[in-house]
């Protein structure tokens, strides 16, 4: 990077690049169809009523992807890597709150009035607002949502083939894909502000994992009812969050012991991520070394 650069233009450059790689490789790698790439034969009408309230729930999350798209965009309109990635994301998730209600429906789970009648009532009620007000702090808060969510489909897959529904889960294992890869954007994201504006991040990371809720907890009729069932289920709940997504963010992002107690780490936490990160890190040399002399 040359000197003289403000850290603002450096950082996105690399957005942008970041940008170009994800639209390129979701363009040659990642892109499906709901009618062409869905098992739909293999749906099973059998499958369990609380199968289709977690499916109507995650849709519901989904569902506010007008408030989503339009008001992050305001947010991050001066950055073209952010921006044109947001149309991107956006394309991508309008199909999962698509994909999720036709399974409602294909399954006989729900009728089509019934759905229409749901998404109307999210659509015509209170709007989702930003959590944060500061682009790099919605930037950590997307990224530890996106991990979130992934990990909701992905155990909801798992729930899916044990009742036997192909049609679901080959869904489920299409929309977890995009949810991995919205994931690692802003991961990356994330790792640039580390590297270019550590204290400032690090200050914000604390913040965002201290306020964290997930998106329309307080708009989704009967969201933590549903909430509960879902961590009974297994599918997803407070302690898989700090095992599944709140420690491996912290794992990931390679910051220093002292940060990880800086952002919320008990001694006994931050020793625990920073041996793990290390033995990680020697594994990954010892590979390099054995690929160089064997
Ligand atoms: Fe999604
Ligand atoms: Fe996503």
């Amino acid at each position: 990077m040359s000197a003289g650069r403000s850290v603002a233009s450096q950082i996105e450059d690399i957005f942008h690049d970041n940008c170009l790689r994800f639209f390129q490789n979701a363009e040659a790698k990642r892109r499906w169809s709901i009618e062409r790439d869905i098992n739909w034969n293999g749906v099973n009408p059998e499958s369990s009523e609380l199968t289709a309230l977690i499916v109507q729930f995650f849709s519901a999350v989904e569902m506010y992807l007008p408030d989503y798209t339009a008001k992050m965009m305001q947010m991050i309109r001066h950055s073209r890597g952010r921006a044109w990635f947001h149309m991107n994301w956006g394309y991508e998730e309008s199909k999962h709150s698509i994909v999720l209600e036709d399974w409602l429906i294909r399954s006989g789970k729900r009728t089509v009035e019934q759905v229409r009648a749901f998404e109307n009532t999210l659509l015509t009620g209170e709007q989702w607002e930003l959590p944060f007000d500061h682009p790099r702090q919605m930037l950590i808060y997307t990224m530890i949502q996106e991990l979130a969510t992934g990990l909701n489909y992905t155990n909801l897959r798992r729930r899916a083939q044990d009742e036997g529904d192909m049609a679901l889960s080959s869904l489920l294992r299409w929309v977890a894909a995009d949810e991995s890869a919205h994931y690692n954007f802003y991961r990356k994201g994330v790792k640039v502000y580390l590297q270019l504006e550590p204290e400032e991040t690090i200050a914000d990371i604390k913040y965002v994992f201290d306020n964290f809720a997930m998106p329309a907890r307080t708009l989704i009729p009967g969201f933590d009812e549903c909430s509960k069932a879902i961590d009974a289920a297994g599918i997803y709940g407070p302690r898989m969050f700090l095992q599944r997504v709140r420690h491996p963010i912290l794992e990931d992002l390679g910051i220093t012991r002292q940060q990880l107690k800086t952002v919320g780490l008990n001694e006994k936490e931050a020793d625990i991520i920073a041996d793990h990160a290390d033995y990680r890190a020697d594994l990954a040399r010892l590979a390099i070394y054995r690929r160089s002399y064997f």
